[in-house]
């Protein structure tokens, strides 16, 4: 038996291997390929106050090694995961971590006073960087003083952890990791899609509807684990959780080589629903 166990801050998780938010529904989508009581943490799809529908189809599209979204946080609203979804996690005894989202500081409010009523969530992950939304996402998470506020405004609402999943497009992203762990996030989530586009030379269109999106898969893993570096130099002591086209144990070990404590495995659960159960084998090997 290999000993994977691994803190993320305060938190213990039994494996470092996390299957990432919006690649794996709320939890339960996946279960016949990838339990989520198996992995380190499962992150759910960002929720919001009210449900929301999210931006027009096409939204995906495949890209060469990786692809480009611009789902516009579609999700099904935080009462109906504290009261249909969260029983189920917490009967499997999965380890779940809450990715929030809100379009002002107080619906980021809202979203946390909801589910610190529920028992069996290990976390939040703070949404400030999802890069298909108008209002919110990005907005927060490129912007130290912007960002610093929400951090320490939510902060008093919970003595959850509170992670904050960052930009790769920000500025400065040392300056916002900065501005969150001052604030008081206990670790950070590094790194969100980068703003890419896609244009279909048949249509003359971007392929997707609204135009640019996020770029995940392993065309951005070298981007990624070089944020990931950089960030870990400036702060040593800060907890970190690496996700950028991880597809094999081996990414898996570079991320941790550079400074993460786990990582999180996203678009490779769209080629193969069991990635993260695969990654996890091949770490363990
Ligand atoms: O469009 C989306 O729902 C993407 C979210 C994200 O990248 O955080």
């Amino acid at each position: 038996m290999v000993q994977l166990a691994t803190n993320v801050g305060s938190l213990k998780l039994q494996n470092p291997v996390l299957a990432a938010s919006g690649t794996f529904g709320y939890g339960l989508d996946l279960v016949d390929f990838c339990p989520p009581e198996a992995l380190g943490a499962v992150v759910t799809k960002g929720l919001s106050p009210k449900p929301r529908i999210g931006n027009p189809n096409p939204r995906i599209v495949e890209t060469p090694a990786g692809m480009i979204n611009s789902i516009g946080l579609q999700n099904i609203g935080v009462e109906a995961f504290c009261t249909e979804v969260l029983p189920t996690l917490r009967q499997r005894g999965a380890c779940v971590v809450v990715n929030v989202f809100g379009e002002t500081e107080e619906e980021y409010a809202t979203v946390i006073e909801r589910l610190e009523k529920e028992e069996g969530i290990a976390a939040y992950e703070l949404n400030v960087s999802c890069p298909n939304v108008n209002k919110g996402g990005m907005e927060f998470g490129h912007d130290p003083k912007l960002l610093a506020s929400l951090v320490s405004g939510l902060r008093p609402l919970t003595q959850r952890p509170l992670w904050v999943k960052l930009s790769p497009n920000a500025p400065s992203p040392l300056a916002v990791a900065e501005a969150a762990l001052s604030a008081g996030a206990d670790a950070l989530t590094l790194v969100n899609t980068f703003r890419a586009l896609s244009v279909n030379a048949k249509t003359r269109k971007p392929s997707i509807a609204t135009g640019f999106g996020g770029l995940s898969g392993p065309a951005i893993k070298p981007l990624a684990l070089r944020l990931v570096w950089e960030v870990h130099r400036a702060f040593p002591q800060a907890p970190l959780v690496g996700i950028g086209g991880i597809m094999s144990g081996t990414d898996a070990v570079e991320f941790l080589l550079v400074g993460a404590s786990a990582v999180q495995v996203g678009t490779a659960t769209f080629r193969n629903p069991g990635a993260c159960l695969s990654v996890l084998s091949e770490l363990e090997a």
